[in-house]
Order: C-alpha cells, then sequence, then structure tokens
C-alpha cells in the first residue's frame, strides 16, 4: 500500500492544486490531502471550509481522502503509515524552499519528498493571487474548481 500525502494550507483549493493531487491518485494506492491548521496565519477559508471544498472537488475520486494536521508533516506521515511526500514545483522561485523543506523532512524521518512539475497550465497559479485578484473583482473562473468560485464570491462580498 503506497500512501502519501499532498500538504498544503489549500486557501482555497485552486484548479493547480487539483492537478497535482489527481496526478498523484493516479500514481498511489491512497493520496491523503492534509491541510495545516495554522492559528498564526491568517486565512480567508476556516479550516473546516477548507476541508469541506477539498472534499466536494476531489469526490471524484476514491482513493483521495481529506484530512487535517497541525505540528510536523513528518509527524502527520509517520502517525498515518505515509512514506512519501507529494509537491508540485510551478517554477525556479518554488525550488530553494521546497528543496529546503524536502531535505529537512528526509532528516527528521527520513520522509521522502517527491516533487511533480505543473501542468503548465497553472504554473503562474497560486491561492494568494486568486485572493487579491477576486477581492479586486477580478475574474478568477477556470483557475479554481466551481465550488470554490461561488464560495470565493459569498466571502468577499460579505467583506
Ligand atoms: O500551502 P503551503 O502553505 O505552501 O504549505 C506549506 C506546508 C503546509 C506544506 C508546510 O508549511 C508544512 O509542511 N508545515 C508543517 C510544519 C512542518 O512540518 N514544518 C517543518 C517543515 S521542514
Amino acid at each position: 500500500m503506497q500512501r502519501v500525502v499532498c500538504p498544503g494550507s489549500f486557501d482555497p483549493v485552486t484548479n493547480g492544486h487539483l492537478d497535482i493531487v489527481s496526478r498523484a491518485a493516479g500514481l498511489y494506492d491512497e493520496v491523503i490531502v492534509a491541510v495545516l491548521i495554522n492559528v498564526t496565519k491568517q486565512s480567508l477559508f476556516s479550516v473546516d471550509e477548507r476541508v469541506e471544498m477539498l472534499t466536494e472537488v476531489t469526490k471524484g475520486y476514491d482513493n483521495v481522502k481529506v484530512e487535517r494536521f497541525h505540528g510536523l508533516l513528518v509527524e502527520f506521515c509517520a502517525d498515518n503509515g505515509i512514506t512519501a511526500v507529494v509537491k508540485g514545483l510551478r517554477a525556479v522561485s518554488d525550488f530553494e524552499y521546497e528543496m529546503q523543506m524536502a531535505q529537512m523532512n528526509y532528516r527528521m524521518a527520513k520522509v521522502e519528498t517527491l516533487f511533480m512539475t505543473t501542468n503548465p497550465l497553472y504554473s503562474f497559479l497560486s491561492s494568494s493571487l486568486v485572493k487579491e485578484i477576486a477581492r479586486y473583482g477580478g475574474d478568477v473562473s477556470g483557475l479554481v474548481p466551481d465550488p470554490v468560485l461561488s464560495r470565493l464570491r459569498e466571502r468577499l462580498a460579505a467583506e
């Protein structure tokens, strides 16, 4: 049983995230999408909302599960029988920090990290940019799954 994790903040999940999760689901027996509970970081959506959105947009994949975690990713991996982390790499700018985390996670607990190159359609995409564009009335359709688009509109209209 090869169980891997796709960790992140997912505030909110984008089509770029979904692309990586779906490709990982085609390669491994089980993919856990793990939402980091980070009380120090301000987020647009609560952890519950992020988990709900992820659950909805991954419901078509039988081998994808959505969980939440706090603390170290390597501890979540040890507790859940996960041997590898799967991450998307968009551009060289992602590389330095991702490599540092990958090497640290290996150093701490021999947890491997596997990098997948992002679909070029989404290489410019990030949750932060999506929020900023949506906040100023820009069109983010096609960049996030439809259920996320409607939640974004609702949340930002209420601001
Ligand atoms: O979507 P993000 O915010 O870029 O995801 C970052 C995440 C959650 C993958 C990373 O911050 C993480 O793994 N945090 C958990 C705490 C931890 O293990 N830190 C040490 C990393 S070497």
